[in-house]
C-alpha cells in the first residue's frame, strides 16, 4: 500500500522530525513504556487527492467541540504505541486524522488504522487554541521528564511561578527560551477531558505546562521546537537537583541578574 508520505516531501519531512524527537524522547528517559504522545498540524500538506482519500476507520468522537480545527488534518502518535517505535517507524506508530465538520468528531485516514493518543483531548484542544489566537504553531508534545515531575511532588513548588522563578535563575537561557514559564495544572485523571480543559487555560499565560505528578505539555512552531522548551526547563531542574544533590541549596542568579537578562533579550515580564 502507498504511503501518504510517498511524493509528499514537506509532509515526510514534518513526520521524521517527528520520529527524531521521539528517539531524543526514548534517550531522555522521557519516555517509559507508551509514556507521551505527540501531535502535529499537518493541514497545510493536504492535496485534492488527500481530501478524497477514504476513511480507514469508523466515526470517532473527541468528547468536546474544537470550533478552530473543522477539516483539519493532524499526525497522531498512536495510543499505546512507544516513542522507540515511533522514532523508527512513524506510520505503523502513529496516524493521520481529519476532523469531521462537526469539530467534535474524526477518522483515521491514513496509513494503518492505529488510534490516536488517548491525551488526544488534550492536544486537540491545544492546536485550537493556538489556532484560535492566530499563532503559526503546528506542534504539541506531552512527555514524562524525571525531574520536572519529581519537583511537582514537592507542595511549595507548585505554588503559582514558585517553579518558574527558581528554574529561571539556574542558568540565564532558561529564561531567554522559556519567557512565559511553567504553568502547573494539578493532578487530573490521565487524558480526562478536565485535564485537557486546564491545559488549555493555563496554556493562556505560560511556555510550557507542568502536569502535577504526571508529565509536561509543550507547543511549539514545529516538533523540535516544542522540545527544545522542555529541554531548556528540564536542564535546569537537572542543575537545581545536582547542586542539592552536592548538599548545598544552589544560589541561583540574583534579582538584578535577572532583570538585566530582561531588559537585554526584550522579554515580556
Ligand atoms: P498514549 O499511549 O495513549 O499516548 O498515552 C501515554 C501517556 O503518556 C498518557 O498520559
Ligand atoms: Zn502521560
Amino acid at each position: 500500500m502507498k504511503s501518504i508520505l510517498e511524493n509528499r516531501p514537506a509532509l515526510a519531512k514534518e513526520v521524521q522530525k517527528v520520529a527524531e524527537v521521539a528517539g531524543y524522547l526514548w534517550q531522555k528517559g522521557w519516555a517509559e513504556r507508551n509514556g507521551g504522545n505527540i501531535t502535529i498540524n499537518i493541514t497545510e500538506f493536504v492535496d485534492d487527492e488527500i481530501k478524497a482519500m477514504k476513511p480507514i476507520s469508523g466515526i470517532n468522537s473527541i468528547g468536546m467541540v474544537l470550533p478552530h480545527l473543522k477539516g483539519c488534518y493532524f499526525f497522531c502518535k498512536g495510543t499505546n504505541k512507544r516513542m522507540r517505535d515511533l522514532a523508527r517507524w512513524p506510520m505503523e506508530n502513529g496516524s493521520v486524522i481529519r476532523i469531521l465538520d462537526d469539530c467534535a468528531s474524526y477518522v483515521i485516514i491514513a496509513d494503518n488504522p492505529v488510534q490516536p493518543t488517548s491525551e488526544l483531548p488534550s492536544h486537540l484542544g491545544m492546536h485550537n487554541y493556538l489556532i484560535g489566537k492566530g499563532s503559526t504553531y503546528k506542534a504539541a508534545m506531552h512527555t514524562h521528564p524525571i525531574e520536572l515531575i519529581a519537583m511537582s511532588h514537592h507542595r511549595p513548588f507548585l505554588k503559582k511561578d514558585v517553579l518558574t522563578k527558581l528554574l529561571w535563575s539556574m542558568i540565564p537561557e532558561t529564561k531567554a527560551f522559556c519567557p512565559l514559564g511553567l504553568g502547573i495544572v494539578p493532578y487530573g485523571l490521565p487524558s480526562s477531558l478536565e485535564l485537557a480543559n486546564a491545559t488549555i487555560k493555563v496554556l493562556a499565560d505560560y511556555d510550557v505546562v507542568l502536569w502535577e505528578k504526571h508529565g509536561v505539555c509543550a507547543v511549539g512552531q514545529d516538533i523540535m521546537d516544542a522540545f527544545d522548551q522542555v529541554d531548556v526547563l528540564s536542564k535546569s531542574a537537572q542543575i537545581y537537583i545536582n547542586a542539592r544533590n552536592m548538599g548545598f541549596e544552589p544560589e541561583g542568579m540574583s534579582e538584578e541578574q535577572m532583570h538585566e537578562m530582561t531588559v537585554a533579550f526584550h522579554l515580556p515580564k
